[in-house]
């Protein structure tokens, strides 16, 4: 069956640019600034000498201006594609240049990978986000995707869970595509997965205890009993065990995102998602919830010995630091495309200018404030 990603997220157009092709627009405006000049137009194609030309040379005339129907518009037809020419010519310049410190290396991890990114392509409007993006995260390991802010690291998310489908490319989970999945089989691939997106997402009007819960509910026919155990054993592993019956504004920064991270457990998933789980916290949580993090993978590492998948951790992060600490293998993600990935061990000792400036957050180097 041919891979045709479906299209079931709607672009928000207004954060992406002009809906209009600058070049298409100005095109269309030298055109009609040029006067068409039927005289003229006549006199290019027929030319020579009006007292010798008979009648059918008259109707051949006629004809070609009828088939050509190219006015002389004072050469600028010539001129806009000229300009077009210069600026196409600009454009392949410029992406040669944006690209130039992407190698797109991918050193072996020596592990299957659980989420795979194959040419991915992705636009919001005109504005490209995806371009051509390489990804893969590898089981068994706590992977970590680095770059600048706005670069597409929430997006890739979301594709990732089926919440944003591909323009072209594809995206596999186990060796899954997603956007070629019927809803029932995006349902169970889904289980698959536990998350804590960038903004926490609890939800407001539900005590603690029930937001974790809330999964479980959802997802499982497990009987309230079972759910209780397995909702104080993931509060307690993320020492909120007291805070069960708390609402979501009397926690603090760090603990809302620890009872996403409880949340994001409830279902023993094999893929597990952190979206910035460090941002707003202070250098001591920060490092704390790394280190949980680290536990936690261990603990579920030992439970899925014999299992066919290993677990795989993401963690988007713009901590160096945390990069440092937790991260086995590290992405760096930047224009819609993968500068360089591998073990983080490597990345770290990358003689890549882009990398280097980033992992060591060095305001010297090829990124700028652009
Ligand atoms: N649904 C959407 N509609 C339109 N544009 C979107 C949508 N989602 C994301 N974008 C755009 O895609 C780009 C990448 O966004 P994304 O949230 O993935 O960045 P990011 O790398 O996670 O940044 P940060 O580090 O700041 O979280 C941004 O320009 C954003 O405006
Ligand atoms: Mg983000």
């Amino acid at each position: 069956m041919p891979r045709i990603p479906r299209r079931r997220d709607e672009p928000d157009e207004a954060a992406g640019g002009e809906p209009q092709s600058e070049l298409s627009s100005r095109g269309a405006a030298d055109d009609s600034a040029a006067p068409y000049d039927s005289e003229g137009a006549q006199g290019a194609v027929a030319g020579g000498d009006e007292g010798v030309r008979d009648a059918s040379q008259e109707e051949e005339a006629r004809s070609n201006i009828r088939v050509t129907d190219e006015p002389d518009d004072g050469g600028a037809r010539e001129r806009a594609e000229r300009r077009e020419a210069r600026e196409q010519r600009e454009r392949d310049r410029q992406d040669d240049d944006e690209y130039k410190w992407h190698t797109g290396e991918q050193r072996p991890t020596g592990a299957p990978d659980a989420v795979e990114f194959v040419d991915v392509h992705k636009a919001f409007g005109r504005n490209r986000i995806l371009r051509g993006l390489n990804l893969g995260l590898p089981e068994g390991k706590i992977s970590m995707i680095l770059g600048p802010s706005g670069t597409g690291k929430s997006v890739c998310i979301k594709h990732m869970v089926g919440l944003l489908y591909p323009d072209d490319g594809d995206v596999l989970v186990h060796g899954e595509s997603v956007p070629n999945m019927q809803d029932d089989e995006l349902f169970e691939m889904r289980k698959k997965f536990g998350v804590l997106f960038q903004d926490g997402a609890l939800f407001g009007s539900m005590n603690v205890f029930d937001n974790t819960a809330f999964p479980l509910r959802q997802h499982t026919d497990k009987g309230e009993d079972e759910i209780g155990d397995i909702v104080m054993r993931r509060l307690k592993e993320v020492g909120l065990g007291d805070a069960g019956d708390k609402m979501p504004n009397e926690l603090s920064g760090g603990m809302r995102k620890r009872a996403g991270f409880a949340r994001a457990l409830v279902l023993d998933p094999s893929i597990v998602l952190f979206d910035e789980p460090d941002s707003g916290l202070d250098p001591v949580r920060t490092a704390l919830l790394g280190e949980l993090i680290q536990e936690i993978h261990e603990e579920m590492m030992s439970d899925a010995e014999g299992s066919d998948h290993s677990p795989a951790f993401t963690i988007i992060t713009h901590d160096i630091m945390t990069a440092r600490r937790v991260a086995e293998h590290i992405s760096v993600l930047w224009k819609g495309r993968i500068v360089e990935s591998g073990p983080a061990e490597e990345l770290f000792s990358s003689d890549n200018p882009f990398v280097r400036q980033f992992l060591s957050g060095d305001a010297q180097g090829p990124l700028g404030m652009e």
